[in-house]
């Protein structure tokens, strides 16, 4: 993809609102303060202590290979981010710090119900960290699109495990939703980054459109081999359908950033407009028709 001179101004974050990315990140420590949380409150009391369902144990262990591989996207976003001012940086420290416990109290678990097999999933976690994690982000800013997107597609998939296990295991349900607590002020710290930006110079919605339409879960086929299958298997059992992805992820997205109303006179930002009201259309026909049988999320950008 060939770049503007006025695209390559805007692959990077703005450094003259560096004070709202301080204001960001104070906001964000003192959420934190308010809700300060460790592992060994959520495990299993001891009436729970026994497997999983099926399904159950297929959401949690994808989000555990998911989670497992923090390594990688603390080195990716370290280095993407190592010339953004200050607050960003200390942002991707502390993140990293609360992420950490969220595979510990996942394996912890499983391993406490005697869920799975422990000897195959401590293969697929060092399966998982050894493939490492590739992108194709432009640069900074689209760094912080995608993160926007990955934060609130992983708190959707948690609140949707946690409806979907409440009634077999509560306890569980509650880690669920303490974690996706964390992914939504995560979510919210890189999406007011964007928001800023957008707000600053609706130029920039062409970075938004190039994320969106090939936004995919940092689960890719080359890392966990059977993905598509899980995917598909946790679909049809109701658990994070495309419908969850456009109505919790897309949708809600699309509204904060006020993307309707990025307008520009700039041929670029008019056709990144047209390219995300098609993905969302096609999105929606996609989500309306949905059976039983798993669509993928990323089915709708390649139509
Ligand atoms: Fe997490
Ligand atoms: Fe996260």
């Amino acid at each position: 993809m060939t770049r503007g001179s006025d695209d390559e101004a805007r692959i990077g974050l703005d450094p003259s609102l560096e004070s709202h990315f301080a204001a960001l990140l104070d906001r964000h420590k003192e959420a934190v303060a308010r809700t300060e949380w460790s592992y060994q409150q959520y495990l299993p009391v001891a009436t729970e202590q026994r497997p999983l369902s099926p399904t159950a144990y297929v959401a949690v262990e994808t989000a555990l290979l998911t989670e497992v591989n923090l390594p990688w996207y603390t080195a990716g976003l370290s280095h993407g981010l190592a010339a953004c001012p200050s607050p960003i940086r200390e942002f991707v420290r502390l993140w990293t710090s609360e992420e950490d416990q969220h595979a510990t109290l996942l394996e912890s678990y499983l391993l406490l119900t005697g869920s799975g097999d422990p000897s195959t999933r401590a293969r697929s976690r060092k399966g998982m960290i050894a493939a490492g994690w590739h992108h194709e982000l432009a640069g900074p800013f689209e760094g912080v699109i995608y993160t926007t997107m990955q934060e609130a597609a992983t708190r959707t998939f948690y609140l949707c495990v946690a409806r979907a296990c409440d009634d077999e295991h509560p306890s569980l349900g509650a880690a669920l939703r303490r974690i996706a607590k964390d992914e939504t002020l995560h979510m919210a710290f890189y999406r007011d980054v964007v928001k800023a930006h957008l707000e600053k110079d609706p130029d920039h919605l062409s970075a938004v459109a190039a994320v969106m339409l090939s936004f995919e879960m940092p689960w890719s086929a080359s890392v966990l081999h059977d993905f598509e299958e899980r995917r598909a298997y946790l679909a049809t059992r109701g658990v994070f359908r495309l419908s969850d992805y456009l109505d919790e992820v897309v949708q809600p997205l699309w509204s904060y950033w006020g993307l309707d109303g990025c307008a520009s006179e700039s041929a670029e930002t008019r056709k990144a407009h047209g390219q995300l009201r098609r993905y969302r259309a096609a999105l929606r026909k996609f989500a309306r028709s949905e059976v039983p049988g798993g669509v993928a999320v990323g089915a709708a950008a390649a139509e």
